[in-house]
């Protein structure tokens, strides 16, 4: 069975307004393009045709009117709302009956990556994630991030979200790879502190169930959030610098080539 794309674009953007006082933040521009070509483009690099949008009620409309049906760029794109802003891992309880039991590839929305031979090892990563995969970069202020503990052999022994003390500079992107049980694992999950169904305590019962795999993008990658004014600004220029001087286009969805 082939696996499904989701993209939680959900959320209020509180640390953007007043830029998201009336819009999606992965509607704003990041140079040339609204924010949400950049992931799905990471879909289609991946190969992966069938992608669910999970917007808020109020941006949905907006979203339909920018991506249609996805036929455009040979893709299905459907849409499901998430009411409130209840954590990353409720994208996967209301994806339950798209999926229809299939695995699934979690993108949020604000997430950019760019960096050579990355189609192909999305592909690989996808066509063969068992259980579930994350992808780990290595960033300067860890504690903002999901944080991946790890051993001698670089397995993962635990994620700790925004750890407070250090653990290591490996942090969890927002890119994740589920089997068929993700849906059923997040039923579990109590809300944390924060109230939010949070994506690490699903990683984490993967990590116990011995199901995890780590995928470790090493220095020839770019990972960067789009979620607060600083980082909108430095994935803009990104985006900026290697367009005009390599001439080439970043999430350039008319000429991504799909695999039939
Ligand atoms: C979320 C996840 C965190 C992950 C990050 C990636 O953080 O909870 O584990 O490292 O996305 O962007 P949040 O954006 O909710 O602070």
């Amino acid at each position: 069975m082939t696996r499904k794309g989701i993209i939680l674009a959900g959320g209020e953007g509180t640390r953007l307004l007043p830029l998201t006082k009336d819009r999606s933040k992965q509607l704003l521009p990041i140079y040339n393009k609204p924010m949400i070509y950049y992931p799905l483009s990471i879909l289609m690099l991946g190969g992966v045709k069938e992608i669910l949008i999970i917007t808020t009620p109020r941006d949905n409309k907006e979203f339909r009117n920018l991506l249609g049906d996805g036929s455009q760029w040979s893709l299905s794109i459907s849409y499901e709302e998430q009411n409130n802003p209840n954590g990353i891992a409720q994208s996967l309880l209301i994806a339950e009956n798209w999926l229809k039991g299939s695995s699934s590839v979690l993108l949020l929305g604000d997430n950019f990556f760019f960096g050579h031979g990355l189609p192909d090892l999305l592909k690989n990563t996808f066509n063969n994630s068992n259980g579930s995969t994350v992808f780990l970069h290595n960033v300067a202020d860890p504690s903002r991030y999901g944080v991946a503990n790890i051993d001698n052999n670089k397995n993962i022994l635990d994620i700790v979200e925004k750890p407070s003390e250090f653990i290591s500079n490996w942090a969890v992107t927002g890119l994740y790879c589920y089997d068929q049980d993700a849906s059923n694992y997040v039923k579990e999950i109590e809300p944390s502190n924060r109230g939010e169904l949070e994506i690490t305590d699903l990683n984490n019962r993967y990590i116990s169930e011995n199901k995890m795999q780590a995928q470790f993008l090493g220095q020839g990658y770019t990972w960067l959030d789009m979620g607060t004014h600083e980082s909108l600004l430095e994935a803009s220029n990104f985006v900026k610098i290697i367009e005009s001087r390599q001439g080439i286009k970043i999430a350039d969805l008319d000429n991504i080539p799909i695999n039939e």
